[in-house]
Parts: structure tokens; sequence; C-alpha cells
């Protein structure tokens, strides 16, 4: 430890004396952090959003092929009458809530691998074809994927118990200490390259300490690179997918809408479905500015998708203060304050500063006509239009059948999920048209019903929307209710919300809830399915 804490300082030392302004090819030579300047691709990086990319397409079905074999595996196993001919696309959603969404999360995913522990569920997270997240779900995603998939067990004895113990936005914090400034220094060197830092580039680059592996907090990691670790070129994993909100600040819009446009990041593509943009670019060319689909003056970037920057797309809140000038505001406290000097000696904050901006890859395109007009998309925490779990790309992906969904949102006093993300999701989803949405009630029936405390399955009984499997955070171990803003664990703090999070994915060990799971998976498949399944029906399903 002490020798790398002194080699970064010598390389920071090396990089201080450096001139201002560098061209693209020596910021990226100073640091794997900058864009780089790359020939175009001879056909436009943009498209249409009609369907998914042949890209993605292919990747989910060879990956289904392989989830099938694991989810039939696994059905078998609960109960040796079920079917296992024609079975569905599963995918899993993590929301977001912070750290405690990443822990309860983990425990979740934990509870479901056949790698890690033995519970009635293990062996379902095999069968997935998709896993997304927002926000802290967003952190856990990247930093199983960016990982190359370990289990959660290996994860959190070799990254995150002692990475969580120290805050990385406490001043006087022995990682800060560490990667002060060789983060100093990546962010110089996107700046170099052209590509003006906002306060998500320092946020994510001292998450992705907590996150990633690798260098200088996995500097080099990026959300296209992702296609090559192993276990994604043998499609041995679930598809990975972000969420994000974009935020149309050219029209003095300092936060989003209640049906906000919806961004999805993952390793093939970067845009939205809705309406007023409708259009996705190939990840790997981010940083990327097009105008009608043409990349403008023939000039392409890439390395702009850098992992801890699309983590920190997806969990950016420094826009809630919601004001014109930073610098007058609540934004003095001491994340903001502690980020704002990475981004260079008295930098003065300013309203572009509060998002995570990308270069426009959709100017003047047909469609995009919400953006049409702007040199930059400014994006914000997935979770800031109230719809706290990433269900939205399933909206848009009707091979999705089955739904988990683990919702480890702060909405009563004691921060628990009260189903009103869930409700307002469904809300939005009826409002733009979009049938795959199951009906959800509303969240007084959610807490009348104590829906929010136990697994709820919705959308049993309807052939063409997904089933949702409403896995809520509950305290069955351990007061799981901790709030969005701590953001220091100690070991056994870390330890015991994973653990509850093992409780919340497997019902605390209940004796049916497998069999109705397969039960509620199988629904979709048409086939016969065991007559026990009719009182699984009316334990779980809400409709
Ligand atoms: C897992 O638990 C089940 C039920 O308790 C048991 O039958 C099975 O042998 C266990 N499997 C392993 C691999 O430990
Ligand atoms: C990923 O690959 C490693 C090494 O081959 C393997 O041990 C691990 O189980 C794989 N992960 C998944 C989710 O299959
Ligand atoms: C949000 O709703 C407004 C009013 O109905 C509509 O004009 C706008 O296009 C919608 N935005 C999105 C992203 O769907
Ligand atoms: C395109 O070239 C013009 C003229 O050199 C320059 O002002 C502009 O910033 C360039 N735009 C991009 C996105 O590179
Ligand atoms: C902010 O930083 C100061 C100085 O390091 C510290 O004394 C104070 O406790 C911090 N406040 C919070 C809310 O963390
Ligand atoms: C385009 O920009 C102009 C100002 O330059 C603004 O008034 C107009 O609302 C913008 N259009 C859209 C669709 O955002
Ligand atoms: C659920 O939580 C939301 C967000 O905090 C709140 O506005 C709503 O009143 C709550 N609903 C119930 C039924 O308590
Ligand atoms: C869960 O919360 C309830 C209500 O606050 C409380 O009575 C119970 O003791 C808690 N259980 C755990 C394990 O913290
Ligand atoms: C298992 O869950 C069902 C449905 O919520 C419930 O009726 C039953 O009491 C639970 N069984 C145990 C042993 O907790």
């Amino acid at each position: 430890m002490k020798s790398f804490v002194s080699s970064l300082a010598l390389f920071a030392a090396s990089t201080f004396a450096l001139p201002q302004q560098l061209s693209s090819l020596e910021g990226r030579a100073l640091s794997p952090y900058a864009p780089v300047t790359t020939p175009c691709p001879s056909n436009s990086p943009v498209r249409k959003a009609n369907d998914v990319s042949s890209a993605e397409s292919s990747y989910i079905q060879q990956r289904q092929t392989k989830a099938n074999a694991a989810l039939a595996a696994w059905l078998t196993k609960t109960d040796s009458t079920f079917p296992t001919t024609n079975l569905p696309i599963v995918g899993i959603t993590t929301s977001g809530g912070g750290y405690r969404s990443l822990l309860t999360g983990a425990g979740v995913l934990q509870a479901l691998d056949a790698r890690d522990g033995n519970t009635s569920l293990s062996g379902l997270y095999q069968g997935f074809t998709y896993q997304a997240g927002l926000s802290g779900g967003a952190w856990l995603l990247s930093s199983i994927s960016g990982n190359n998939w370990p289990t959660i067990t290996s994860l959190k004895t070799n990254l995150w118990e002692t990475a969580f113990e120290e805050s990385l936005f406490d001043p006087d914090g022995a990682l800060l200490a560490v990667a002060d400034a060789v983060i100093t220094n990546d962010i110089a060197a996107k700046s170099a390259a052209g590509f003006n830092p906002t306060l998500t580039d320092p946020y994510g680059r001292l998450l992705a300490y907590q996150l990633l592996s690798g260098n200088d907090g996995g500097v080099s990691d990026t959300l296209h690179g992702l296609t090559s670790n192993s276990n994604f070129t043998s499609q041995a994993v679930p598809y990975p997918i972000l969420t994000s909100i974009g935020v149309n600040t050219d029209v003095g819009q300092c936060t989003p809408s209640s049906n906000g446009t919806q961004y999805e990041l993952h390793p093939y593509e970067f845009g939205s479905w809705d309406s007023g943009v409708g259009a996705f670019i190939q990840t790997q060319y981010l940083g990327t500015s097009a105008s009608n689909g043409s990349p403008v003056n023939g000039t392409c970037h890439t390395n702009y998708d850098n992992l801890g920057y699309a983590l920190g797309t997806s969990s950016n809140l420094f826009n809630e203060v919601c004001i014109s000038d930073p610098t007058l505001s609540g934004l003095s406290s001491n994340l903001t304050t502690e980020l704002t000097n990475f981004l260079g000696a008295g930098h003065q904050l300013v309203t572009r500063d509060e998002y995570a901006v990308y270069p426009n890859p959709f100017q003047n395109y047909p469609g995009a006509t919400s953006v049409s007009n702007q040199t930059e998309l400014s994006l914000v925490d997935g979770g800031e239009t109230d719809q706290n779990n990433p269900i939205w790309p399933f909206l848009h992906r009707p091979n999705v059948a089955v739904l988990f969904v683990n919702d480890n949102s702060a909405d009563t006093s004691d921060n628990y999920p009260n189903g009103s993300e869930l409700y307002n999701t469904y809300q939005i989803a009826k409002s733009d048209g979009l049938t795959r949405m199951p009906v959800i009630p509303p969240d007084t029936t959610f807490v009348s019903q104590g829906l929010n405390i136990r697994p709820t399955f919705f959308g049993c009984n309807t052939q063409n929307t997904l089933t949702l499997i409403y896995l809520p955070n509950h305290n069955y171990t351990y007061d799981s209710g901790v709030s969005t803003a701590k953001l220091q664990y100690s070991k056994t703090e870390t330890d015991a919300l994973i653990a509850n999070g093992v409780a919340v994915g497997s019902y605390n060990g209940n004796g049916t809830f497998a069999e109705c799971v397969g039960c509620a998976i199988l629904k979709k498949t048409g086939g016969t399915l065991p007559s026990k399944c009719q009182s699984c029906f009316s334990s779980y399903c809400y409709n």
C-alpha cells in the first residue's frame, strides 16, 4: 500500500509541470480517462430506435439458450413435475438507493446465484438474460460486470468490505489521499482532450475506486469494454443495462418532469426509446457529436464511455438544488466542495457542472425533436422521476416476459419502499401508450395490503404484459432501512445488509416461495402447471 501511494505521488508530481493545452493524443498518453479521436465508422454510429441493435439481438439469442438451460435445471430441482420447454426470457432489476440498495441488491443476487450459497432460489441468476440497475443499483451492476461477474461473496471480501469502511468523500480519508492526485490528472486529461468535465467526473472516478479493480480505480474500464470480458464473450451472464434521465437544460429545465426522457446505457448502445429522442448511438462512439446522424466535422471519439462515468451518470443528483447559480446555494455541501476541487483551482461552479454531460449525437436527427438543437445532453440520476426501478428498458423489449424487481427505495420515513415508484412507472407507461407494464395499484393499496413488505407478483394473469416478481427491501434479519445519505459502512454493517438482502431474495427461507416463483415464471409459457400452482397464485399474485 505504501509503495502504491508513493508511486502515485511521483506520477502526479511529474504531471503537474505540464502545459495546460494538450492535444487529445497527449491527453490519452497522460491518462486512460481521456476520450480519444478515432476514424469514424463507414456507416453512421447513430440509428433510429425501432428495435434492439443487431449486436444486442445476437447476444440475447445466444444468451437465452444458455439461460433457459439453467432455468430448466432450477425448475426441475424445485419441482420435478414442472414443464421445461419454451421457457421465457427472464431478467432482474435493482433500484436506486445508494449503498443501501447496492448491498441489499447484492444479497438478493447472492440468494439467486448457484455459485454462492444454497437457498431454494439458488440457480435462478444463471437463468437470467437481462440485468438492469439504476443509481445504487447501477453501482452494483457496474461492480459486478466491471469485475467480470465474480460472486457477491468474492466482491464483498476482496473489495467492498474494506472500500466502504472509508467514505471516499471524506477530505481527511485515506482513500482520497491515495486517489486525489491521480484523479486530478485524469480530469485534467479529459479537459485537455477538449471535453470540459463536470462534477460527475470526479464523482464517478471516486466511486470507481470502491467498485472497480485495476490501476487508478479501474480507470481503463469502459462500458463498451465489458463486451471483452470473458464471461460476456461466452454469453455466461445477463446483458447489463444502466438507466439515467435527460433534462432539457437549454429550455431552462433543471430537474426532469415526471415523464422525463429515459436513457439507457449498455455495452452496445446509448440512447432513448422515448418520443423526442427515439435514437441510439453505439456506445463505443460516445463522445462524438453528430448532426442528422453524421459526425460533426467528420470527427469521431471513443473512450468517453468510461465505466465510472457511466455509473456516475446513473447516480448524479447534483441538479437537485435546481438553481442557476450554484455558487449561491446549498450545493456547498462537503461532497460538492470536495468534488469542485477536482475541476481546477478556484473553479466557480456553473449550472452545467450539475449534470453528466455527453456531446449530443442526436442533433438534427429525425424525430429527436426535444434534443435536436442541444450541443450536449444533460443527464441525471435514473431515479429522479420517482421511478426508482429500471423497468423502462423492458417495456420496449417485448421478448422479456418475467422481471424480478428488487426495490430498495426510501419512500417511507424509515427508508423502505411503499410501492409508489412502481405505481409511477405504471402511470407514465400508461400515458405513453406502453402496454407491457402490468396494472400496478397505488401505494395506498401496497401499504394497506402489505404488498411492500413481502414478495408480490404483478401481471400473472395478463399474457401480454410482463410478470413482475416484486422483491421489496424489508428488515428480515437487520434494520436495512439505512439512509441513502450514509456513505461509510463498517464490515459488520456491509455483511449484515448483504445477509438481509439474501433474506429479501429468498423471502427469508419461506418454504413455498421457490415453488411459487417457478409457477409464476411458467405461467407465461402457457404450459400445463402442477395443481399446487393455484394456491401460489392466490397467495402471491396481485393480478
Ligand atoms: C442445498 O440445500 C438443499 C435443501 O436444504 C439440500 O437438499 C442440498 O443438498 C443442498 N445442496 C448443496 C449443494 O449443498
Ligand atoms: C465468469 O468466469 C469465471 C472464470 O471462468 C467463472 O469462474 C465465473 O463463475 C464466471 N461467472 C459467471 C457468472 O458465470
Ligand atoms: C411528457 O409529457 C408532455 C405532455 O404530455 C409531452 O409533451 C412530452 O413529450 C412528454 N415527454 C416525454 C419524454 O415523453
Ligand atoms: C467543428 O469545427 C469547427 C471549426 O473548426 C469548430 O469550431 C467546432 O468546435 C467543431 N465541432 C466539433 C464538435 O468538433
Ligand atoms: C464537513 O467537513 C468538515 C471539515 O472536514 C467536517 O468537520 C464536518 O464534519 C463535515 N460535515 C459533514 C456533514 O460531513
Ligand atoms: C431550440 O433553440 C431555441 C433557442 O436557440 C429555443 O428557443 C427552442 O425552444 C429550441 N427548440 C427545442 C425543441 O428545444
Ligand atoms: C409513499 O412514499 C411517497 C414518497 O415518499 C409518499 O409521497 C407517499 O405519500 C407514500 N405513500 C403512502 C401510502 O404512505
Ligand atoms: C423490523 O422493523 C419492525 C418495525 O419497526 C421491528 O419491530 C422489528 O424488530 C424489526 N426487525 C429487525 C430484524 O430489525
Ligand atoms: C410463506 O409465504 C406465504 C405467502 O406470503 C405465507 O402465507 C406463509 O405463511 C409463509 N410461510 C411461512 C412459514 O412463513
